[in-house]
């Protein structure tokens, strides 16, 4: 509704990115949370009441490490792509936790995936994926590997935008592994998925 406007900025620092950021993004506005804010904030305070001397290049390191430290690492891609596997990789070097969706999913309904798509259908999985994703996207400096299907509903991406960086694990569908998978049983159904889920 602002025709003129051109950036937004946001004096939230948490989460890194409001909704309104997230829709300011999507408008191709510039925008900024209040991250920098903060960091600024107590250089500028620490100046002024205990004389430090902080230079302007310091709060910039400062802010940027510490960006980049709280923000949660989001791994999405076709199922099969790798992400848990990739996961627990950048888990072991940076010591973060890693969350799969899928196994928390596993470990509340107390069934397997395919199971639960059997006695309750994909709607179902798609409402458990939803509530695991919205609770682990609030946490920091998470390993987060979603399942495949996670970025079909825009309420997931929107909440893994808030405090995560996103990562596309893109392989050759040819590749994929399928096991375990109930909705990639062959070639064919993959191929229209990967055409449906990777523009997005
Ligand atoms: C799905 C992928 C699976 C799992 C479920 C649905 C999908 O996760 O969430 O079977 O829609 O692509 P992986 O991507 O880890 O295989």
């Amino acid at each position: 509704s602002f025709p003129n406007c051109e950036a937004v900025l946001d004096v939230i620092y948490n989460p890194l990115r409001t909704p309104l950021l997230l829709q300011a993004k999507e408008k191709g506005l510039k925008f900024t949370g209040g991250l920098y804010m903060l960091v600024s904030q107590a250089a500028q305070a620490a100046r002024h009441f205990c004389n430090e001397e902080i230079s302007d290049e310091k709060v910039e390191e400062v802010f940027r490490s510490l960006a980049l430290s709280v923000q949660n690492i989001v791994l999405v891609g076709m199922p099969g792509s790798g992400k848990t596997t990739i996961g627990r990789e950048i888990a072991a070097k940076t010591g973060r936790k890693l969350i799969d969706t899928d196994d928390i999913i596993v470990e509340r309904a107390k069934m397997s995936i395919p199971e639960i798509f059997e006695k309750y259908g994909e709607a179902h999985f798609r409402k458990l994926e939803c509530e695991v994703i919205a609770d682990f996207a609030k946490e920091k400096e998470l390993i987060i590997a979603t399942g495949g299907g996670a970025v079909m509903n825009r309420l997931n991406s929107d909440a893994l935008s808030e405090n995560g960086r996103i990562y596309y694990i893109k392989r050759d569908t040819s590749t994929l592994a399928t096991k375990g998978r109930p909705l990639s049983k062959n070639t064919d159904k993959l191929q229209e998925m990967f055409k449906m889920r990777d523009p997005i």
